[in-house]
């Protein structure tokens, strides 16, 4: 039985297309059972609706305190039994109430290699810093930002002339494949957790 997805997106969704395509191959172990934003009208979204899939909003200017909108957040995902929520570009930090439900499997991706240069301007940062190799990771969400178990991660160097453009669209195209890779495998695999080491099997 294929596990059930539901993802978060804030922008562009390069990583939810990724995912997409995985989960037409039943053997991949997964599918996207619904996409939910922060913001409306985004391509995340867009790409979600040409997949057929059911898609919501909710944003936190509806709310006029930060709990509410996590009831919210919570609910709406809660509404489509996940067995993971998958983070992919979602530029919001997750609610008390959110990460008591689903704080057990709900996997972030981030374009550096965590611990360094976490938040939400990772590539400009590390560029800034002049780091010679960056990258991604894969990790489970915590209360913090960006600070939650390492699942998997992967290195990308810096090139002389990078601009944070050119960096990020060559981070992506490492995080995407070790995203979907392994998403896939938590889905396929289970996994174990002790001590921030994640094992991946049961
Ligand atoms: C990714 O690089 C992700 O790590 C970061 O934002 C980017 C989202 O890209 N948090 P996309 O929306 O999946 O194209």
């Amino acid at each position: 039985m294929s596990a059930r997805l539901v993802v978060l997106v804030s922008g562009a969704g390069t990583n939810l297309q990724a995912l997409l395509d995985a989960c037409a191959d039943p053997a991949y172990g997964a599918k996207v059972v619904a996409v939910g934003a922060d913001r409306p009208a985004i391509e995340g979204l867009a790409r979600a609706r040409r997949a057929g899939l059911p898609t919501f909003v909710a944003q936190v200017t509806d709310h006029p305190e930060r709990s509410g909108w996590d009831a919210a957040l919570t609910e709406a995902v809660a509404e489509h039994e996940p067995d993971l929520v998958v983070l992919a570009g979602f530029m919001k930090i997750l609610g008390a109430r959110f990460l008591d439900r689903f704080g057990d499997r709900t996997v972030n991706t981030h374009p550096a290699l965590l611990p360094a240069f976490p938040g939400a301007h990772a590539v400009r940062e590390a560029l800034a810093y002049g780091v010679r190799v960056t990258g991604c990771t894969v990790h489970f969400v915590d209360g913090g930002v960006d600070t939650g178990p390492v699942i998997a991660q992967r290195a990308v160097p810096v090139l002389d002339g990078d601009d944070e453009e050119t960096l990020h669209m060559r981070i992506k195209e490492v995080e995407n494949p070790l995203f979907v890779e392994t998403v896939g495998r938590l889905a396929r695999e289970g996994w174990t957790l002790s001590d921030r080491r994640v094992r991946i099997g049961r």
